[in-house]
This record gives C-alpha cells, structure tokens and sequence, in this order.
C-alpha cells in the first residue's frame, strides 16, 4: 500500500498556517485539514450550549459528537454555515481554552487521521507534525513577530466585518501563545525535524514558494 504524504504546517496563531497551507495544497492538489477549525467549531458549540469550561468530560462529549463537514472553503456545524461565526475573536479564545484538555484533544483525534486520502494532504495547526502525523513528509513550523501577526489578525477581522483593536488582539496573542506553548498536552512547538520559517517580512506567496521548495527537495 502506498503511503499517502503529508505535509504539516504548524505555528502560532495569525503566523500564516492557514493561508500557507491552503495554497501549497492547491498548488499540490492535496487535501486540506484546517485542525484549529475542529477546536473552534467545539468552541462555538461548547458556547452555544453554556459547557460548563471545567468540566473536561462534558467538552470532550461536545467534540466526540461534533457533526461538522468541510465543502469547498465553506464549514459546516450540523446544516449551518458557520464558515464566518467560528472565526470571532471569542470562539478562537475559547478554543484555545478547551484544547487545553487531553479529553477534548483525544476526541478530535481520529477524526484529523481521516483527512489523509490520497493523492496527499496539507495539515495546519499547532501539533500536525508532534502528535498527529508525525511520521509526515516535511514538517514545517511557520514563525512572525507579535506585531506583524497583530497587524494581519486585524486586517482580517476588519475584513470580515468584525470590530478589532490592535491593543486587544496584541494581548490576545500574547495570552493564547503562552496558553498553546505551555500546556501539557501537545503544546505548540516545532518539531524536532521541522523547517523553520519566520514569514515577518514576506508575503504569504513568498512562504508558499519556500515551502513547495522544501517539498521538491525532500522527495517524493
Ligand atoms: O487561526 P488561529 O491560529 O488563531 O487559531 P486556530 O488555528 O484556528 O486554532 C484555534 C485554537 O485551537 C488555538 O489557539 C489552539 O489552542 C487550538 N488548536 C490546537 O490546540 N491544536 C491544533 N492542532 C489546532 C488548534
Ligand atoms: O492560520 P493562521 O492563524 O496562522 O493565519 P491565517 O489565518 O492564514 O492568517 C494570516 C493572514 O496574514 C492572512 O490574511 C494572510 O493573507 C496574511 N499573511 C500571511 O498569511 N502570510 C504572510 N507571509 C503575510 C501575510
């Protein structure tokens, strides 16, 4: 049986995961798994239902049941487009909360397992490469400055119609990478054969090319 490759892209929030990876599996005709989706989408429905945020058990039910379904760039909870509301500010915060919990990460797990089909597949998110697929082809772990991912965080909201202040979303960040990086279960962090790439002061196209480069040299 062939083995199917992946390519991780891990790394803090608003460093560029998603586009990056969306594009390189374009660019590669792979599927995409957009993991952080899976923890908001819990999120939003941890809110809608008022989980209780200590209860590990009654959160990790949340995510075991969770009927959700990815078609073409829209995600669906249930038959509700909800492509716009899991990107608030709230539900990413929340989502950050409950991925604290290794109940709540152990029941989105096979769920992320089945997103490798073939001919291939692109994973973003914080522990792709440590805990899910870390047997993938390359691993990358993508990196900015507080500021510059302030900044693109901003422009998206705005974007999208949210309101946002450069002050609360610098904070925000601040708080949830020490909340992702410090955790006991699958924290944040590169790894141990990981590209490094710090997209500060590059475009997003820029990151793209640099990872389509690294896929070409590790071989197929
Ligand atoms: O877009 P952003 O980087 O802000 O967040 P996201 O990737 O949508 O993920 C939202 C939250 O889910 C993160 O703050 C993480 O705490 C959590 N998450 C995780 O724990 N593991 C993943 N593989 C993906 C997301
Ligand atoms: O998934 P993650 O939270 O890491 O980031 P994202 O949702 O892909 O958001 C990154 C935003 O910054 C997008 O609006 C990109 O167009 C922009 N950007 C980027 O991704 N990479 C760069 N090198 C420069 C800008």
């Amino acid at each position: 049986k062939a083995i199917i490759p992946v390519i991780t892209i891990d790394g803090p929030t608003a460093s560029g995961k998603g586009t990056v990876a969306q594009k390189v599996a374009q660019q590669l005709g792979f599927h995409y798994l957009d993991s952080g989706a899976l923890y908001r989408l819990t999120a939003l429905s941890v809110l809608r239902r008022a989980t209780p945020m200590n209860d590990d058990h009654a959160l990790a039910k949340v995510a075991e049941h969770l009927h959700c379904h990815f078609d073409g760039g829209h995600i669906f909870l249930a038959n509700e487009d909800v492509t716009q509301a899991i990107r608030a500010e709230e539900v990413g915060n929340t989502a950050s909360k409950i991925a604290a919990f290794q109940t709540v990460r152990q029941a989105l797990y096979g769920l992320q397992l089945g997103f490798r089909k073939p001919p291939g597949l692109v994973a973003d998110g914080r522990d792709m490469g440590t805990v899910i697929f870390p047997t993938a082809r390359l691993k990358v772990f993508l990196t900015a400055s507080v500021e510059a991912r302030a900044q693109r965080r901003y422009k998206q909201l705005i974007d999208k119609g949210f309101s946002a202040s450069m002050q609360d979303l610098s904070k925000d960040l601040r708080e949830r990478d020490e909340r992702d990086m410090n955790r006991a279960s699958a924290p944040l962090k590169p790894a141990e054969n990981a590209y490094h790439l710090d997209t500060s002061d590059m475009t997003a196209d820029e990151a793209v090319q640099k990872v389509l480069g690294w896929y070409a040299a590790v071989g197929h």
